[in-house]
């Protein structure tokens, strides 16, 4: 343990970005530099273009397995830089020259499907690679005419991407890399049939790659099943959590004194953006209205919406134009807004990975973080248990709340 702490100390970029840091894994190489990657020139001006400098610590270890075309399981904190880590590989190893998809992505939600697929096509802006976000809620015939006309890279959701194989308009037979972006989500109960049945339409030598920052013992178990040999790349659950989100609880007692609450913390929720989690989409709605009501300006997302309203609301908060969201877990993994510096829990998660992914959404890249979590009498038992679980301190919030954002 004690270690471990001088091992973060003595590294002198965030914690989670040390390539040193504590990690379980059964591949030691590590490249601390995107140019001794053997990347392509195109791809590597792609990459600097897009800002980056240094690879971060999943990238220095991860990119290269995936580039040897192993199949690759790659945990690493949040905000960290898993999305890069998959999409370059993808970029080195297609070959643009064939008009075919050669590659899929898929997440679990539409927002992030879109948000891989812009990440995708400006890395791979100077490769001239083709990306699709093949998801839901869009129109299916432009879906079906985009696909045929061959894309190197499609990203998507479960539901369509299996609706467009099954219609043969998504050729699969080029397929080289299949790529499940919050994996442990990805195989839980909700989505795991759809994915076996998109997975048995690859080919058989398919390379797959997970990534997540929770990886549950349940998920490393059914993923012997399709994995050949898997590199490993772990994070214990005991260093999820990163330093530099300060993490809070309020005890609010009661259920419906938590709206008064949230009033109160409104002024410093809108020095930055902020998201605030509640468990249901009805509570969402409620408490948008309540909000309102109250004058305080708020905007809402739920699943339950419509598409285009969905995508609006993205738009207004990723630009800034709207800076407290109140939403479910819809959007607790994955959404990468490098403005959100407060997570509000207005709920306790029901599952205790998504603590971890909801928290993540503050505090991207090294940035700092604050999260807040609402308890009421009931709540004390399992904030205790996710304090335990994830070996984290999670105090009463301070007065001096404001200075520290
Ligand atoms: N090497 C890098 N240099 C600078 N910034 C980077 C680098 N790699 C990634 N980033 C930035 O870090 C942020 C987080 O990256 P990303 O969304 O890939 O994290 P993640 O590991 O997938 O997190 P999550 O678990 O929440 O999905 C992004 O804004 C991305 O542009
Ligand atoms: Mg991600």
């Amino acid at each position: 343990m004690d270690d471990n702490r001088q091992e973060q100390q003595s590294h002198d970029g965030p914690a989670g970005m040390n390539p040193d840091g504590v990690i379980e894994t059964n591949w030691n190489e590590s490249y601390d530099n995107f140019d001794q990657m053997g990347l392509r020139e195109e791809l590597l001006r792609g990459i600097y273009a897009y800002g980056f400098e240094k690879p971060s610590a999943i990238q220095q270890r991860a990119i290269v397995p995936c580039l040897k075309m192993r199949d690759v399981i790659a945990q690493a904190q949040s905000g960290t830089g898993k999305t890069a880590t998959f999409s370059i590989a993808i970029l080195q190893l297609i070959q643009t020259e064939i008009q075919q998809c050669q590659a899929l992505i898929l997440a679990p939600t539409r927002e992030l499907a879109s948000q891989i697929q812009k990440v995708v096509i400006s890395l791979g802006d100077f490769l001239k690679a083709q990306c699709h976000a093949c998801i839901g809620g869009t129109n299916v015939r432009d879906d079906m005419r985009r696909l045929e006309q061959g894309c190197h890279i499609v990203v998507g959701t479960p539901g369509r991407v299996h609706d467009m194989i099954s219609r043969q308009v998504l050729r699969t037979e080029e397929i080289k890399l299949f790529v499940l972006d919050e994996a442990d989500e990805m195989l839980s109960r909700g989505f795991k049939d759809q994915i076996q049945d998109v997975f048995r339409k690859l080919p058989e030598d398919v390379q797959v790659i997970l990534l997540s920052a929770t990886m549950p013992a349940d998920v490393l178990e059914v993923s012997q099943y399709f994995m050949r040999n898997p590199v490993k790349i772990l994070v214990k659950k005991e260093e999820l959590t990163l330093e530099g989100i300060r993490q809070f609880y309020v005890d609010v007692k009661y259920e419906d004194w938590k709206i008064g609450t949230l009033c109160d913390l409104y002024d410093t929720l809108s020095i930055t953006q902020a998201v605030i989690f509640c468990n249901t989409r009805r509570k969402v709605d409620q408490l948008t209205e309540q909000m309102t009501e109250k004058t305080f300006t708020v905007s809402a997302m739920h699943g339950d919406m419509e598409q285009r309203d969905r995508d609006l609301i993205m738009k207004q908060f990723r630009s800034g134009s709207s800076r407290v969201l109140i939403t479910t877990d819809l959007l607790a993994r994955g959404i990468d807004v490098q403005q959100v510096s407060l997570v509000i829990n207005y709920d306790l998660p029901t599952l205790r990975e998504n603590y971890i992914h909801r928290i993540g959404r503050g505090g991207r890249f090294g940035r700092k973080g604050v999260a807040i979590n609402f308890v009421t009498e009931q709540d004390k038992r399992v904030l205790a248990d996710i304090e335990k679980h994830y070996n984290t301190t999670i105090e009463e919030m301070p007065a001096n709340l404001a200075d520290m954002i």
